[in-house]
């Protein structure tokens, strides 16, 4: 979603604004801009469309107009929410004295009402955004303060007066002509995050966007207002309250950011796959063979008590938590439900102390899943987080959490995150069996060894993709592509068809394999491709055979049979056009194999349709609003 960097110092901020800027793009945007404090005036520039048009703009600027020599500055990269992704719509918003400039992440939700007022008060707005309301309602704050304190503070205190009034989620930054050398900042469920320089600071909404700066960071709290000049950092809650965020230290590597070599980020990540399983892994065993989570604010009577668990999630991580429910209702005997994170609050679910709910975000800021957490706490269920990055909002507002150290993931298609959820998702599973006394410690170390063979069992999948690239070539101009499988198959077949859907821009679908003859079989013609999870011969015969039927049933009506299948295993053989072997691993397990080829599969074609492979049309990265 939106992006955010501010910066202040003696070094001229342009520059550092568009480099961080450049290392937000993998959040997803459809318009950019900047505004500079320079020699006591602001100069905006913003432009639809990708950074390479602001960029554009920038160098026709006359030389001399002092927006390459400013040294406080802030630039966004807009996710349009409320008003088309147009010039005018897109960020910086000034006040009617062009004096403020306001960027901002997250929906007002009560800017229409704000909206009525100012424009009852006289004054005209030049965009359709939420955002602007805010940029006109500082300066009116300003004023009141003129007189009062030191520039910069007025700013910041206006900015307090400004948030009291806001509903909704947002991230703000604003600079004021008459305060040069200060950037203000204020978040409310929205990332915000300050990085400390040596005679500069850093805000930005992640810490990618000044990483190549420096390590050392604080994250904001909630409902905090934050003022930095080049040296200091000064925050207060939205009562001018002084308030302390959290330190940290920035522990991955810039080039882990970066492609490293690999065409694009998506490419990278599926390679990293078995790096990130192992790094999941590494630890999990404690002395006395119990499973270790990261942070636990949860007793094991607190788990033993649970009756219930329910998993909430978006997109792939949601395809993970369906995984998790084979696994976790197998495992430990409780009731297990997954719902879309944006579904579970309104249907109102029976929730109460005894139930768990899991929440799985690669991103820890989905608005979806954050508001579901919130519910489940609202009724006093106990709330366990999955997620990929370290002291975002929905780990914070968690009982505990297991940290997947898949690293940061860039491209906007969700890989090595989803490889790592589903490690994760056994891992709790384990944990809750063991802490109920239905799984003994030689048992989870059984499991858990299991496990830890994936990382070399990925690492061989990958090895033999050339041949799942070569089929996506021949595919790729296929009108539609249908993905099947049963049990552990089925969020398989729903998640290759994600990766194709929002890749590829193709239409593809997903089913449960015994479904089709209820419906989806008669969207089977001659030469349709359709993708065949099969399960392990091994593990559950009767759910193999069935499968091998439903292959059986698809390629009768012209199919052509893509099939997705243990090694040795000679039954498919004669149904599949096109088969793929994947290593032998326990049914349970499986979709950690069966995953892959169909990550590379949709990432090959949409490549072969000329897409931007890491950013997706119309998709973003974190997505923070509902
Ligand atoms: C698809 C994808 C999305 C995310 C979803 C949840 O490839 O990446 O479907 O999985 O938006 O995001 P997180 O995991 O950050 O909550």
């Amino acid at each position: 979603m939106c992006g955010i960097v501010g910066y202040t110092g003696a070094r001229p901020a342009l520059s550092i604004v568009l480099d961080g800027l450049h290392r937000l793009e993998y959040r997803g945007y459809d318009s950019a801009g900047v505004a500079m404090v320079s020699d006591g005036e602001l100069l905006v520039e913003k432009r639809a469309g990708k950074l390479a048009n602001l960029e554009k703009a920038l160098d026709e600027l006359p030389s001399g107009c002092g927006m390459a020599e400013g040294t406080t500055g802030i630039g966004h990269t807009r996710w349009a929410t409320h008003g088309s992704p147009t010039d005018r719509n897109a960020h910086p918003h000034l006040s009617r004295d062009n004096g403020i400039a306001v960027i901002h992440n997250g929906i007002i939700e009560n800017f229409a009402k704000l909206r009525v007022e100012l424009e009852a008060a006289g004054i005209e707005f030049t965009s359709d955004t939420d955002t602007e309301c805010v940029a006109h309602l500082l300066a009116e704050e300003t004023a009141a303060l003129d007189g009062g304190g030191r520039p910069e503070q007025r700013l910041a205190e206006a900015m307090r007066r400004v948030c009291r009034r806001l509903d909704g989620a947002f991230t703000l930054l604003a600079v004021d002509a008459r305060a040069p050398g200060a950037v203000v900042g204020a978040r409310r469920n929205s990332p915000l995050v300050v990085g400390r320089g040596t005679g500069e600071n850093y805000l930005a909404s992640d810490v990618a966007a000044f990483i190549e700066h420096t390590r050392d960071a604080i994250e904001l709290g909630q409902d905090q207002v934050v003022l930095i000049t080049p040296d200091s950092v000064e925050i207060t809650d939205f009562d001018g309250r002084p308030a302390a965020g959290k330190d940290f230290h920035i522990d991955w590597d810039a080039s882990a950011a970066e492609k490293g070599g690999y065409d694009c980020f998506m490419l990278k990540e599926i390679a990293e796959q078995p790096r990130a399983l192992a790094d999941t892994l590494r630890g999990r065993l404690g002395a006395s063979g119990e499973i270790q989570l990261d942070e636990v604010r949860l007793s094991d009577q607190d788990l033993r008590d649970v009756d219930k668990v329910f998993i909430v999630a978006c997109g792939t991580a949601y395809h993970s938590g369906l995984v998790a429910k084979y696994a976790i209702e197998h495992w430990t005997r409780l009731p297990c439900e997954v719902e879309l994170a944006s579904e579970f609050r309104y249907r109102d679910p029976v929730l109460d102390r005894s139930t768990l709910v899991v929440a799985i975000s690669q991103s820890g800021e989905t608005m979806d899943t954050l508001m579901a957490l919130r519910h489940a706490k609202e009724q006093k269920a106990r709330v366990l987080a999955i997620c990929n990055t370290n002291g975002s909002s929905i780990p914070r507002e968690s009982d505990a959490v297991l940290y997947t150290h898949a690293g940061p993931e860039i491209a906007v298609a969700s890989t090595k995150a989803f490889l790592t959820q589903l490690v994760a998702c056994y891992l709790v599973g384990l944990h809750l069996a063991q802490v109920r006394g239905i799984k003994y410690a030689d048992e989870v170390s059984a499991v858990v060894e299991q496990l830890q063979a994936m990382p070399s069992k990925v690492d061989r999948v990958l090895e033999t993709m050339e041949p799942v690239r070569e089929l996506a070539r021949a595919l790729a101009d296929s009108r539609s592509i249908l993905f099947i499988g049963r049990h552990v198959g089925y969020p398989v077949a729903l998640e290759g068809a994600l990766k194709l859907k929002e890749l590829a821009y193709m239409h593809a679908e997903g089913f449960a394999a015994g479904e089709l003859k209820h419906g989806p079989i008669a969207l089977v013609d001659q030469g349709t491709p359709v993708v065949c999870v099969v399960p392990s011969p091994a593990g559950r015969g009767v759910l193999h055979d069935k499968v091998v039927s439903n292959i059986q049933e698809v390629r009768a009506r012209g199919a052509r049979t893509i099939v997705i299948a243990e090694e040795g295993d000679e039954a498919v053989v004669p149904y599949a056009n096109d088969l793929i072997y994947v290593p032998r691993t326990p049914t349970l397990l499986a979709p950690l194999v069966t995953a892959v080829p169909l990550q590379v599969f949709a990432c090959e074609i949409a490549a072969a349709r000329g897409h931007d492979v890491d950013q997706p049309r119309n998709l973003a990265k974190s997505v923070t609003v509902e």
